[in-house]
């Protein structure tokens, strides 16, 4: 079974949308729109009834709600957001992995959104780091809910996370990035898919823009 990321451009490069269960990660420098992809994920996740949960590091409760409804998204219903510290979340590791594992299993989680692991990251060493990921990673496959976890973009390598973790212990990779044709001319955004498991993927660059509809992948358009 496929669930679709709400982005009908991304689904069809990705081979019609996500497998259930899968964790992805989405990767991209600062305002790629990695936030706004996942806020697509999780409000077509609510549009279908299904129950959700968006753990943020970076952003408060209202602000996601107040982005999601700049982009004419509804988190009302089915929908549970979680701000964590990433300091809170270092410092009591074991607590906040049992929370979670209890809060994913009572509210029967279908789909799940970790944005920005990156600052959780900078706190740990390269082991804590693996270790974190895979601990997400396995409460997201025993409860049976479908992911997404984002990461900054290493400065030096766009196709790589910052750490270089979240990209082994994901099912599949979508790098969103920046390129500019000449000095003076506009930035462009390209999506990539560089991995999906099991799935016949498109691998091409394809260009994409964020307006007030949200993100809009181009799929079919040529990066020039
Ligand atoms: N309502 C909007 N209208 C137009 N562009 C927007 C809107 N909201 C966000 N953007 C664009 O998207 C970018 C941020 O996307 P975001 O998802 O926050 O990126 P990231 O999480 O990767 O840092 C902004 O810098 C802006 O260019
Ligand atoms: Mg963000």
């Amino acid at each position: 079974m496929l669930l679709s990321t709400g982005i009908p451009g991304l689904d069809k490069m990705l081979g019609g949308g996500i497998p259930k269960g899968y964790v992805v990660g989405v990767i991209g420098g600062y305002g790629t729109g990695k936030t706004t992809l996942s806020l697509h994920f999780i409000s077509e996740g609510v549009r279908r009834g299904e129950r959700c949960i968006f753990i943020s590091f970076e952003e408060d409760e209202e602000s996601i709600i107040e982005t999601a409804k700049s982009f004419g998204m509804n988190l009302e219903s089915n929908v549970r957001i979680l701000r964590l510290e990433a300091e809170v979340v270092r410092d009591s590791f074991e607590k906040i992995e049992n929370e979670m594992k209890t809060i994913f299993t009572d509210f029967g989680v279908e789909r799940v959104v970790i944005d920005n692991i990156s600052v959780l990251e900078t706190l740990y060493s390269e082991r804590e780091r693996y270790k974190a990921l895979s601990t997400f990673k396995r409460i997201v496959k025993e409860s049976g809910a479908t992911a997404i976890i984002t990461s900054e973009s290493d400065k030096d390598n766009p196709l790589h996370s910052k750490y270089g973790i979240l990209e082994y212990v994901s099912d599949g990779l979508i790098v969103l990035r920046m390129a500019r044709g000449g000095e003076f001319e506009e930035v462009i955004l390209i999506a990539e898919v560089l991995k999906m498991r099991r799935m016949n993927h498109s691998r091409k660059p394809r260009p994409y823009t964020i307006s007030e509809r949200g993100m809009e992948v181009f799929e079919e358009a040529e990066v020039v």
